[in-house]
């Protein structure tokens, strides 16, 4: 047992140990610990805190949440307003930015501070005597609200400054934003939630009126009237579920996008939501500062914020000149789809403090910078129709056509509405104009409809009850998202689709048998089935409407060739539910034989390390259906062979234990394909580059995990080396596909 006094230091001890791995964890992306460590040091402290009251700080790691607050949060005057920026929307605009500032300042060449315009919501904290004393949003720049208790929760955010400094005041300026990831994680919980509400409600209504019904019946003493109520009961119930989910759907549960999610989520009055939320914050500017000499330049005030303890973007550079800017601009333009959180477009700030000074303000925005804007990544346009794609396995996909929109760089026609849900949700019909985002990920969605543009008698938009290729019945199972055409053999959408998949590039890989000729061998009724590709003659082939002599010449030698197989590919090419490249790996490498892998039931399969009980059921249940089994024989009968990969005996190489991060296109490999061979060999391999980081790989336009590979030293692998690196782990022949 400690004495009071020696609690008292430890518990110091203990702050200031985990203030240091938080900064690590959250804001550098680099721990130094286990997460276990990190809790272990966490409950230490809490239980410390617990027995010595005597001891609390409200600038505690502990003390990040705070209670509810009643009412509506407070206006705070800002010391110092929080300014806007200009922008520029192109490069002639640029240079004639950079022209006024040579002038001005009567120089050739202006050193800049280039940095990520994160698009969240601007942020002033307060720091006196070391302590966070007010977070405050920009409101009209003049004026904000006090979001202390909410800011105090985002982790990477320090609470008290570090002791060496002789600070007595600094404001710092940042951005709060959230995530993609962490956005999308947000916005699938929310409308989890939101059903689950509904659940309740439904649930709860249904027993008060059971219970009505009931003490109805007992008052009139009829008792044997049990089997009417519960039709009645049932009756009701489905009415009940109509109305509700109509306008459960109705309401939008969801965020449309990361800056609104984060916007709503710092302006809460309960700091206990504001923590569950992913917030982060990155942190550009010092607004004020007493007790020490300010550094000089744009970059190294930014270099002492990150001393300091607070996050500050990896992404920022210094460039020499408007050249170099505008190199950074499209450099960071080209990476913004890898990046997690959005940018809306890259800031250049003049780096000396001093001709910041000199150049000063105009009217709300500063001479000094300039933001340069990316291409919007939300655009309006309008619905024209609305179709329904059927996938391999029968799903229902419905497609919004759309009036062909510029975002984000890439003009769209298409955007997904997922499924039947979704299209009630956003209540999308044809004719609505809509907003469309295109942001990381390539597939467009629609976020909103907007309803003040909706053309009048506009109708609601009737999900088809059959397939529009078959003529099968949509079906949707209980509790699923998904709707299916039931027509499996007899969907000629679904063969197409199913063919299409056998063929591609990761699967048997048939050059020259793209989806417009899939669609002709199948209208024609020459395949029925995956095998028939095999049996195709160079007559009919001909006889097609795209193809030539020589066409259908390369089409039997590309079909030829690509009878010798490698297993995992062919398992690919299969389809079989949930296994994609980097299962058929660990298939192939677990099974001496395709024969062994067709005869294990779901058990055994489920005891393999790496497989999954949905994985082992979908497989086990893929090989038992009789089709499947003869689709497989008919396969082999047509010749098809694959060399076997040897099973994997070694850990002893330069790649095992080691942390390699993967960035760009490989041509030769997917990455999920690179990963499960590293993994094979007992590496692992990681999101981001740190010091942990050993090996860097890149492809094809590799992100800025290039960049910091190069400013961290560590070891850059290109396609070849890495190669040769794999080869020479594999000495003893662990993968010999
Ligand atoms: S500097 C006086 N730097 O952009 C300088 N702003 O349009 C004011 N923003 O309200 C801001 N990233 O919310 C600056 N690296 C960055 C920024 C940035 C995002 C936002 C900020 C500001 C708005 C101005």
């Amino acid at each position: 047992m400690l004495n009071a006094g020696e609690a008292g230091q430890r518990i110091e001890a203990l702050r200031q140990q985990i203030r240091q791995h938080s900064h690590r964890y959250y804001s550098l992306d680099d721990p130094s610990i286990t997460d276990h460590e990190y809790d272990q040091l966490f409950k230490e402290l809490t239980e410390l805190e617990r027995d010595y009251p005597q001891y609390y700080s409200d600038s505690s790691p502990t003390q990040r949440v705070g209670s509810k607050l009643s009412g509506a949060l407070t206006e705070v005057r800002h010391a110092v307003p929080m300014l806007s920026l200009n922008n520029v929307f192109n490069e002639h605009d640029a240079r004639e930015f950079d022209r006024r500032i040579r002038e001005a300042t009567d120089v050739d060449s202006v050193e800049y501070m280039v940095e990520p315009k994160i698009d969240g919501l601007a942020i002033s904290l307060v720091y006196e005597y070391r302590k966070l004393v007010q977070g405050a949003t920009r409101g009209d720049g003049e004026m904000g609200e006090d979001v202390t208790r909410n800011v105090r929760t985002i982790r990477s955010v320090p609470l008290e400054l570090p002791q060496e400094t002789g600070l007595t005041l600094l404001e710092v300026r940042g951005e709060v934003f959230m995530g993609r990831s962490g956005f999308n994680q947000l916005n699938q919980r929310l409308i989890r939630e939101a059903a689950e509400r509904e659940q309740q409600k439904k649930d709860q209504a249904l027993r008060k009126k059971k219970n009505n019904l009931k003490n109805q019946d007992k008052a009139h003493g009829d008792e044997d009237d049990e089997c009417k109520l519960e039709v009645q009961v049932r009756d009701t119930d489905n009415i009940a579920t109509d109305s509700q989910q109509q306008s459960a759907s109705n309401k939008r549960v969801t965020y449309m996008n990361p800056r609104n999610a984060a916007a709503g989520s710092l302006r809460q009055l309960d700091p206990q939501i504001t923590s569950d939320r992913p917030l982060d914050a990155m942190f550009y500017s010092i607004a004020r500062c007493e007790g020490i000499e300010l550094p000089n330049s744009q970059s190294s005030q930014i270099a002492l914020l990150k001393q300091l303890g607070f996050k500050t973007s990896p992404d920022s550079s210094v460039a020499s000149g408007i050249d170099e800017c505008l190199r950074s601009h499209q450099s960071l333009l080209e990476n913004r789809d890898q990046m997690d959180y959005d940018i809306d477009g890259v800031v250049y700030k003049v780096n000396s403090i001093a001709d910041q000074e000199k150049l000063g303000f105009i009217t709300r925005a500063p001479r000094w910078a300039a933001a340069h804007k990316f291409p919007a990544q939300e655009r309006k346009t309008t619905i024209e129709g609305i179709d329904v794609q059927i996938g391999r396995t029968g799903a229902v996909s419905p497609v919004a056509r759309l009036a062909p929109v510029e975002v984000a760089g890439a003009v769209i026609s298409n955007a997904t509405l997922h499924n039947e849900d979704e299209i009630k949700r956003l209540d999308a019909r044809i004719g609505d104009t809509v907003i469309i985002r295109r942001a990381g990920d390539v597939i467009p969605q629609v976020v909103q409809v907007v309803l003040d543009k909706r053309p009048e008698g506009s109708l609601p938009y009737e999900f088809p009850k059959t397939c529009p290729v078959c003529g099968s019945q949509i079906v949707r199972d209980e509790g699923a998202a998904v709707s299916r055409c039931t027509g499996k053999l007899i969907c000629s959408a679904q063969l197409k689709q199913s063919i299409s998949h056998f063929v591609s590039r990761g699967a048997m890989d048939v050059e020259g048998l793209g989806p417009a000729v899939v669609s002709e061998l199948v209208d024609q009724k020459l395949v029925s089935n995956v095998a028939d590709i095999f049996q195709l003659r160079a007559d009919q082939l001909e006889s097609l409407e795209r193809m030539g002599e020589k066409s259908t010449h390369n089409l039997l030698t590309a079909i030829e060739s690509s009878k010798v197989a490698t297993l995992p590919k062919f398992l690919v090419a299969l389809g079989i539910p949930h296994v994609g490249e980097s299962m058929a790996i660990i298939l192939s490498d677990s099974f001496p034989s395709l024969t062994e892998l067709m005869e294990k039931d779901e058990v055994e399969l489920s005891s393999i390390r790496g497989i999954g009980p949905i994985v082992a059921k979908s497989i086990a249940e893929f090989f038992s259906e009789q089709r499947n089994r003869e689709t497989v024989d008919a396969l082999i009968d047509c010749g098809i062979q694959f060399e076997r990969p040897q099973l994997s005996s070694s850990g002893d190489n330069r790649v095992s234990g080691k942390k390699f991060v993967l960035t760009g296109t490989l041509s030769d490999m997917s990455r999920p394909q690179a990963k499960a061979r590293l993994e094979k060999f007992g590496a692992s391999v990681v999101s981001s580059v740190s010091n942990n980081t050993d090996y860097v790989v890149i492809g094809n336009s590799p992100g800025s995990k290039l960049d910091k590979a190069r400013k961290l030293n560590i070891p850059v692998l290109d396609e070849e080396k890495f190669k040769a690196l794999l080869n020479e782990a594999d000495s003893d022949g662990i993968l010999q596909d």
